[in-house]
């Protein structure tokens, strides 16, 4: 080892071998053969016109600004017409997959009316990827619901499995009779919690406990952010009960559309594989030698992180915070066993610590110190490894999606670095004996950040809002020779 360093060095030293053969001696971290390098979008932050949706309700139809800057999703990135330049930009990633979300506001936009002129948009977005050798994977709702759905009381709705099964059928039977991969719905714990407790999305309840205050930061915290519990507020035992109430709406529409597609899936005597997009964070105590703060952790991972692909698993709900929910060992009907994959969308850590207080005792913040991205998200690649990981230990020998991993970075001086540390966290996970099969970098191009506007930027791809210009970032180039050479120097 000595001996050899010192002759590297001596060969160097006389100019012989340049750093990139130095770079050669370094470690290739080779990926599975089939490996799915992949990049995700959802249809209401990039196609715009999604006039029929909740969104589009909730950015214009009420009172003040609900999102920054009062901006709109409504020509988005225009991907809706630029189908065929996107999926250029895909092939230049060298991307295998493209997980992308259709909208049901478009393809239903009053009940039971379809809109065919849609229809065949997406079966033809959907014909182009396969002949441009990208593999599709569809997911049927991310974050929004058609403004008939969202009015008859959205995932609180009695009819809303019946409703959503129906969807998935028309979906498949339509355009996607040749699709793998389907992910059910996109991160519930975000835009329920979003929507159902904390005011911020649509259907918009508010904690009946009034918004959050204003409140320093304790030490081993910097500014906390936007979507962490400090802007919770109060909620009561009402407003986690709505919560309770929409996710088992969720697993039954989820369960319904599952079996629904393997149904139609059967009759081809085709295999496909459904799942969720499950939003995991990684979870520390803020004072590692405070035993209530690891509770704190431990309460948060099993209700945000846990609830729900635990519940596909054994068809169970267990929604628990001490005081406020107790729903545990809830069966919900025809939910077991419905997770062919464990889809996980990974970005950040968060520190979490006991508050004495009413209601939700627990506080949540960033790391002091931490490097962090344009929305003040820690970048913690270790996070994503240790995640695969318990989900392996969880669920055993389960096929793990990377459905989602990226970060807000404008200039684009971190993303390089954040892929590559990422990728390398998933690298030694498999290593460690985890399944993981694809990989999707959110996202594809800048697009429309929910209540956050266009500010955030994604983005393999710059968008330039006034023209509509893609520009490659240097992370695009990068992203294209890891996908081309299925791996990375360590
Ligand atoms: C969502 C995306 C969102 C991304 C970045 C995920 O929670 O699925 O829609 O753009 O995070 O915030």
């Amino acid at each position: 080892m000595i001996r050899n360093g010192f002759l590297i060095g001596a060969i160097l030293s006389l100019g012989f071998i340049s750093q990139d053969a130095l770079a050669a001696k370094k470690k290739f971290l080779k990926f599975p053969a089939n490996f799915k390098w992949c990049a995700a979008t959802a249809a209401h932050q990039i196609e715009g016109y999604n006039y029929n949706s909740d969104w589009w309700e909730w950015e214009t139809r009420r009172p003040g600004c609900k999102v920054k800057n009062c901006e709109t999703s409504e020509f988005a990135t225009d991907h809706w017409n630029r189908v065929d330049e996107d999926i250029r930009l895909m092939r230049d990633l060298n991307l295998k997959q493209y997980r992308f979300s259709v909208e049901w506001a478009k393809i239903e936009p009053r009940e039971n009316q379809i809109d065919w002129a849609a229809v065949e948009h997406y079966r033809q977005e959907v014909n182009k990827l396969f002949a441009a050798g990208v593999e599709p994977m569809i997911t049927l709702q991310h974050f929004t619901l058609p403004m008939w759905v969202a009015q008859k009381g959205g995932w609180r709705w009695a009819g809303m499995p019946q409703a959503f099964k129906r969807y998935a059928e028309t979906v498949y039977s339509l355009f996607g009779s040749r699709v793998r991969d389907w992910v059910t719905i996109n991160e519930p714990m975000v835009h329920l919690g979003g929507g159902y407790v904390m005011g911020l999305t649509p259907p918009g309840f508010a904690p009946s406990g009034g918004p959050a205050k204003e409140e320093r930061l304790p030490s081993g915290c910097s500014r906390a952010h936007r979507d962490g519990a400090p802007s919770l507020g109060s909620p009561t035992k009402e407003d986690l009960a709505r919560l309770a109430d929409a996710v088992r709406g969720v697993l039954k529409s989820h369960a319904a559309a599952y079996h629904a597609l393997h149904k139609l899936a059967k009759a081809q005597k085709r295999q496909i594989r459904v799942g969720m997009a499950n939003h995991l964070r990684a979870f520390d105590p803020r004072l590692v030698f405070n035993p209530l703060d690891w509770i704190v952790k431990g309460l948060f991972e099993e209700f945000f992180n846990w609830s729900i692909p635990d519940a596909m698993e054994t068809g169970r709900l267990s929604l628990f915070i001490p005081g406020v929910i107790n729903t545990k060992n809830q069966i919900i009907p025809g939910l077991r066993g419905t997770q062919d994959f464990f889809g996980l969308n990974y970005y950040t850590r968060d520190i979490v610590w006991f508050k004495m207080q009413a209601g939700i005792g627990a506080g949540m913040c960033s790391k002091a110190n931490a490097v962090t991205s344009d929305m003040g998200w820690e970048i913690y690649p270790h996070g994503i490894y240790r995640l695969i990981r318990e989900a392996t230990r969880r669920y055993g020998n389960i096929p793990i999606l990377i459905t989602e991993n990226g970060i807000a970075d404008n200039r684009d001086a971190l993303r390089p670095a954040y892929i590559r540390s990422h990728l390398k966290a998933v690298h030694r996970a498999i290593r460690a004996g985890s399944r993981v099969e694809a990989y999707c970098h959110w996202s594809l191009l800048d697009n429309f950040e929910w209540v956050e506007g266009y500010g955030p930027r994604f983005g393999l791809y710059e968008v330039d809002y006034a023209t509509m210009a893609r520009i490659p970032r240097a992370s695009a180039k990068l992203y294209s020779i890891i996908a081309a050479e299925n791996g990375l120097v360590e």
